[in-house]
């Protein structure tokens, strides 16, 4: 069974064990390193304010009792858009609808919270990711992002909640 977490700076510590699961296993698929995140930058006061972002949904997913995946929503004042960031699902939970659940999540909040759209960045080598947000609706912008680490500029991914 999924279940899902809101969680709250408080929570920091149930947090950083993922992210940092998730920076190691899958580094290809995010802008931060594991670096960044360790070491020097492994400070408490710095998880806290991670999940202090103002207008911020952070969710972790349990499977069957035991944290599988993460994500968050950040509503951008600049435009009223939600971004979707940090997605990951652990390699044991993998193919197990805990991605569909984290997305549609999201999602979710985002239409609660008034978006006009949810969008996202991906590296184009990465063909889960890109499934997955392909069945919720998203569609390619023809803009590219970021660079990597690895020189690949990121795609970004846009699925709109209103019409027009
Ligand atoms: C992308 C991701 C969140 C998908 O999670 P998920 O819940 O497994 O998603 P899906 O259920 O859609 O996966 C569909 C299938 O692909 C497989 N799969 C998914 N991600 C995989 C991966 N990285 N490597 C190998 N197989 C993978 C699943 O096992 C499943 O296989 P099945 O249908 O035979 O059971 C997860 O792979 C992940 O965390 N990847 C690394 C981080 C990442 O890419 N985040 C997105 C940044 S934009």
């Amino acid at each position: 069974m999924i279940e899902l977490q809101v969680l709250t700076p408080d929570d920091w510590g149930r947090w950083r064990e993922l992210r940092l699961a998730a920076l190691a296993e899958a580094p290809y698929a995010f802008g931060s390193t594991l670096a960044d995140w360790q070491g020097d930058g492994d400070r408490e006061e710095r998880w806290r304010a991670r999940l202090s972002i103002p207008d911020s949904y952070n969710v972790l997913a349990e499977l069957g009792g035991r944290p599988a995946g993460m994500v968050s929503g950040v509503l951008q004042p600049r435009d009223g858009t939600v971004e979707l960031i940090s997605l990951w699902v652990g390699e044991q939970a993998r193919g197990q609808g805990v991605g569909d659940r984290l997305v549609r999540a999201v999602v979710r909040w985002a239409v609660g919270r008034g978006a006009e759209a949810v969008r996202l960045a991906v590296t184009p080598g990465n063909a889960h990711a890109l499934a997955l947000y392909r069945r919720h609706g998203f569609e390619d912008t023809g803009q590219l992002g970021d660079e990597m680490p690895d020189g690949q500029r990121e795609r970004l991914l846009v699925k709109r909640l209103t019409a027009g």
